[in-house]
């Protein structure tokens, strides 16, 4: 297929996405939900009318499998989105796997898959990457019915409810049979755009933790109780609102974040009695990010003593910063290379199912450019072009991935020689 087709039926692919949605701005797919499997469905049609076969595991990974056998190569990302999300999250990465897939499974020695994980998002329940966690067997004991959405529906509630069993999952993602994950994901930054380079290679993913705060005040008349005195759930959490972001000034090259507040009874003529947030902290640096964590925490302490709103603070998830393979990164770079495509090397602040796969299979992440850096909003944006580049450079490493596994499997086995 040439470059324009390929543009074209990525255009169309992303226009049919982007209308499964729930109605409002942007793009909202919420995880687990009908229209994350509405979209699920609508990609398994693309890939049979491509001549793939499609499989869907207990947690609603579907997997698209173009070249049968193993070891096997799998490129993949995520279709759910944030609420009022962009269309390019993720499903760029899913859209972008499955050309290259399409283009090379005749010619290569080792299997093609492409896998659009469930759940990807942290958005809904707090912890991300759901999906490609139950795939590679990582999923904490318990956790699925443990977290719940604003609605108080637990992971296992919501996903029954699409006929999906997560806790049933049995994990597949892992190596051997896994040669190697390739993810191509835009940037959500703007390293490319302003260094006019239309492709990124990623080194290491930013880890993230997240903290669930429920402080608790006392919720009384607005007019009538006197301001000494009050116990305002509010007013402590915009106090560790600012101090959540004075630890993230202070991280330099890491961020922390509290983007939810949920707030009770939350009336204009009520003491707020109770706040629930959820608050982010990511960075590149390990050591960082406990201490940024720790600091989170003794001021969520220090505000609560000083103003009696007790807080509990739960983690709902932690992971470490993750530097993926040299292997299928060295092929991204020689494919970039190859097509004359220049690229640059970057960090992701970002987490990605890509740090998941990490763990158990050779992972690499190939950025494609935001214009403006606009992600996570319903203007965000990237070129079909650029998309277009990302899959010949995705073709080129799966190439080069195959030869080398061909040129790994001629080499005598050291064990067999004594
Ligand atoms: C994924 O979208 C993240 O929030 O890092
Ligand atoms: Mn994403
Ligand atoms: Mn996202």
């Amino acid at each position: 297929m040439n470059a324009v087709a390929v543009e074209s039926r990525l255009q169309a692919r992303l226009d049919a996405l982007a209308a499964v949605t729930e109605p409002g701005e942007g793009v909202t797919r919420p995880s687990f939900g009908p229209l994350e499997r509405e979209a699920h469905a609508l990609v398994s049609d693309w890939a049979r009318e491509d001549g793939a076969r499609v499989e869907t595991d207990a947690a609603g990974n579907t997997v698209l499998i173009y070249g049968e056998g193993e070891p096997y190569l799998l490129l993949g990302s995520h279709l759910d989105t944030v609420p009022a999300g962009g269309r390019f999250d993720g499903t760029v990465g899913v859209l972008a796997g499955m050309e290259a897939a399409a283009q090379v499974a005749g010619e290569l020695e080792l299997g093609v898959r492409v896998v659009a994980f469930s759940a990807e998002e942290g958005a809904r329940f707090g912890r991300p990457c759901l999906g490609s966690e139950l795939a590679t067997g990582a999923s904490p004991a318990g956790l699925l019915d443990r977290l719940r959405d604003a609605a108080g529906d637990s992971i296992n509630d919501v996903a029954r409810a699409t006929g999906l069993t997560p806790e049933a999952c049995e994990p597949w993602l892992r190596a051997p049979a896994v040669a190697a994950y390739l993810e191509v994901h835009i940037e959500q930054g703007l390293v490319l755009e302003h260094e006019r380079v239309r492709l990124g290679v990623v080194d290491v993913i930013a880890g993230a933790d997240r903290l669930a705060i429920e402080l608790t005040g006392y919720a009384q008349h607005s007019g009538t109780t006197p301001m000494a005195g009050r116990r305002d759930a509010l007013a402590a959490a915009a106090e560790i609102v600012l101090d959540v972001e004075r630890v993230g000034r202070e991280a330099r090259h890491g961020v922390a974040t509290i983007g939810r507040l949920d707030v009770g009874p939350n009336s204009p003529t009520t003491v707020p009695g109770s706040v629930r947030a959820v608050v982010d902290v990511r960075d590149v640096d390990a050591g960082r990010q406990r201490a940024s964590v720790e600091a989170v925490r003794a001021a969520i302490d220090a505000v609560a003593e000083r103003r009696g709103t007790p807080a509990t603070v739960t983690s709902l998830a932690s992971r470490a910063p993750v530097m993926l393979s040299a292997w299928p990164r060295r092929a991204l770079t020689a494919a970039c290379a190859d097509a004359q495509l220049p690229y640059r090397v970057l960090p992701s602040g970002a987490g990605h199912d890509a740090a998941v796969v990490a763990h158990t299979a050779p992972a690499a992440l190939l950025f494609v450019p935001t214009p403006n850096g606009r992600s996570h909003a319903p203007d965000e944006a990237c070129r079909t072009e650029d998309i277009a580049a990302a899959c010949v450079v995705l073709a080129g490493a799966l190439r080069r991935l195959d030869d080398d596994a061909a040129g790994a499997a001629a080499l005598p086995d050291p064990e067999q020689e004594g």
